[in-house]
């Protein structure tokens, strides 16, 4: 197994030479360490069926299956299915996912640690996924900008990218809104959270789950800070040249794992898109903030 920084990129290592079906114990540890120091992993070469994908998590913690069910995949209920491809007139997964930015689950009391990618259906153009390593944002952010948000938390709601499900036909919206309410209440998480794993202190907020800041007394702030926030590191540039916006490409073969607590990631999706499909695995390891 060899691991090697991604040329010419600002975060990520590149593994050849990991075998999901035989590597040592050994191996996973170095690649889940590398997951926490490096951010991003990308596995080359893997050849895997959904069962082999899952037990691959596994190895790297307890994985958790997503709450909406029109997301599971029809054999693995663990994989959650992003798809745009439709089979004999039958669809599987959801079409267009995650096109804003945010940290899968955020908007739950306790986010998963690791995302596995595993792109099945590769675009020929416009593929990839956008990050921002909000550790090293948090990092380069003015010192009156970190004092006044010292000691606040962050609202996270699933509200604004709730999407209608095909049960949800016909329903009276309020209804729906009412059961989204009671199923996902908002949640607070630390505005600034540190990474149990690597100390690092991060800015955990998202544009498209943060709703708002609160002080100590769960009053909302009101002076901009959050807007301030979203805008400095770079969640609202929609060139994506800003300078803490990665880009990682894939191939066929590429399975990314990354960690979800110090990054936040924006699908790259085209008006005309093309076929794509990838398969996901999340999981818990143990810790939190
Ligand atoms: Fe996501």
């Amino acid at each position: 197994m060899e691991i090697r920084p991604q040329d010419g990129k600002k975060l990520g290592v590149v593994v050849s030479g990991f075998d999901a079906k035989t590597s040592s114990d050994e191996d996973v540890e170095l690649v889940k360490k590398s997951v926490y120091s490096d951010k991003i992993v990308v596995l080359k070469n893997q050849h895997m069926g959904p069962q082999e994908f899952l037990e691959l998590g596994r190895r790297f913690g307890e994985p958790e299956t997503y709450y909406q069910p029109m997301y599971h995949h029809p054999e693995v209920p663990e994989i959650f299915v992003s798809s745009n491809v439709v089979e004999n007139g039958k669809r599987v997964g959801v079409p267009q996912t995650g096109k804003f930015w945010h940290s899968d689950y955020s908007f739950m009391p306790l986010p998963f640690a690791l995302t596995f990618i595993y792109p099945q259906v590769v675009p020929k153009k416009n593929r990839g996924t956008y990050f921002i390593d909000m550790g090293k944002a948090y990092e380069k952010l003015p010192e009156d900008l970190k004092s006044a948000m010292a000691g606040t938390r962050a609202r996270h709601s699933v509200r604004r990218y709730f999407k209608i499900r095909p049960s949800d036909v016909y329903r009276p919206l309020a209804e729906v809104i009412a059961e989204m309410e009671e199923e996902t209440p908002d949640v607070f998480h630390p505005t600034v959270v540190t990474h149990p794993v690597t100390g690092e202190e991060i800015l955990y907020i998202s544009a498209a789950v943060v709703q708002d800041l609160i002080d100590a007394d769960d009053r909302p702030l009101e002076d901009g800070l959050l807007q301030q926030l979203l805008a400095q590191t770079g969640q609202f540039d929609t060139t994506f040249e800003h300078e803490n916006i990665h880009l990682q490409t894939f191939e066929e073969g590429d399975l990314l794992i990354w960690d979800n607590r110090s990054l936040i990631h924006r699908a790259l999706h085209t008006a005309q898109p093309e076929p794509a499909v990838s398969f996901r695995v999340t999981v818990q390891d143990g810790r939190r903030w």
